[in-house]
C-alpha cells in the first residue's frame, strides 16, 4: 500500500476545533474499551476543548505540532517545556500527548510527529531529551516508544475520578 503524503507543521488557533474532535476520538478509541460512561464523557469533553487547543497553540511554554494528510489532520503532538520530572532527571520537556487517528496508525505518522517534537524541543531548549507517561496497559504505545529508544524510568499514576491507573514514566536516554 502506498504511504499517505504526511506533512507536519505547527498548529494554529484555527486548528482548535479539529484537534479537539481528533483528540476525543483517539482518546476514547484507546481508553474507552469497555464503552463510554459519565466519567469518561465528562473527562474528554472538559479536557479536549477548542479553548484548550487555542491556548496550547499560542502558549510560549508549549509546542503543538499537527500531522496533515490531504487537508485533514490525522495526528498531533503536544510538548510542555520546563516540565521537571523527578523520575526522569535532566529531561525537562514533557511529551504530554502523541495521538494518531487509527486509520493512519502504523504508517509512520507517530514517528514523524515524535521526530518533529524532539526537533522542537532541541530548538527551544538546546536538548531533544523528553519524558512522558503512558498507561502500562497501552502496549502499542509502549512498543512504539521503546522502538524509538525511550526506556521506562519509573511508575506514576493517572487519577480519574475514584480510579487510579498505573502509568510508566518513559524517557529518552540521558545525554
Ligand atoms: C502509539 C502511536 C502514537 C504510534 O503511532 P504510529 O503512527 O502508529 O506509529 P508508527 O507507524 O510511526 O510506528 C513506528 C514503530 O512503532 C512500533 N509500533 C507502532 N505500533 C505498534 C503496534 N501496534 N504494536 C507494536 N509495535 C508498534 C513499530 O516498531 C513501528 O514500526 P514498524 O511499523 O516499522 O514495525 C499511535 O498508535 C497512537 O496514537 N495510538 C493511540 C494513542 C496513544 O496510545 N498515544 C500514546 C499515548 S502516551
Amino acid at each position: 500500500m502506498n504511504r499517505p503524503l504526511v506533512t507536519v507543521r505547527p498548529a494554529t488557533a484555527a486548528d482548535a476545533h479539529t484537534l479537539a474532535a481528533l483528540a476525543i476520538q483517539v482518546w476514547l478509541d484507546t481508553y474507552a474499551t469497555d464503552g463510554v460512561n459519565d466519567l469518561l464523557g465528562r473527562y474528554v469533553l472538559s479536557t479536549f476543548t477548542p479553548a484548550a487547543f487555542t491556548a496550547w497553540a499560542e502558549a510560549p511554554g508549549v509546542a503543538l505540532r499537527v500531522a496533515q494528510v490531504d487537508g485533514h489532520l490525522v495526528g498531533y503532538a503536544l510538548l510542555q517545556f520546563g516540565a521537571v520530572q523527578p523520575l526522569a532527571p535532566g529531561r525537562d520537556t514533557e511529551l504530554r500527548t502523541l495521538y494518531v487517528q487509527s486509520p493512519f496508525a502504523r504508517s509512520g505518522v507517530g514517528s514523524m510527529l515524535l521526530r518533529e517534537a524532539r526537533n522542537a524541543a532541541h530548538a527551544r531548549t538546546g536538548s531533544d531529551g523528553l519524558w512522558l507517561t503512558v498507561n502500562v496497559k497501552n502496549l502499542r504505545a509502549c512498543a512504539f516508544y521503546e522502538k524509538h529508544g525511550l526506556a521506562v524510568t519509573g511508575l506514576t499514576q493517572f487519577v480519574l475520578g475514584d480510579e487510579r491507573h498505573d502509568n510508566h514514566v518513559m524517557a529518552t536516554p540521558r545525554s
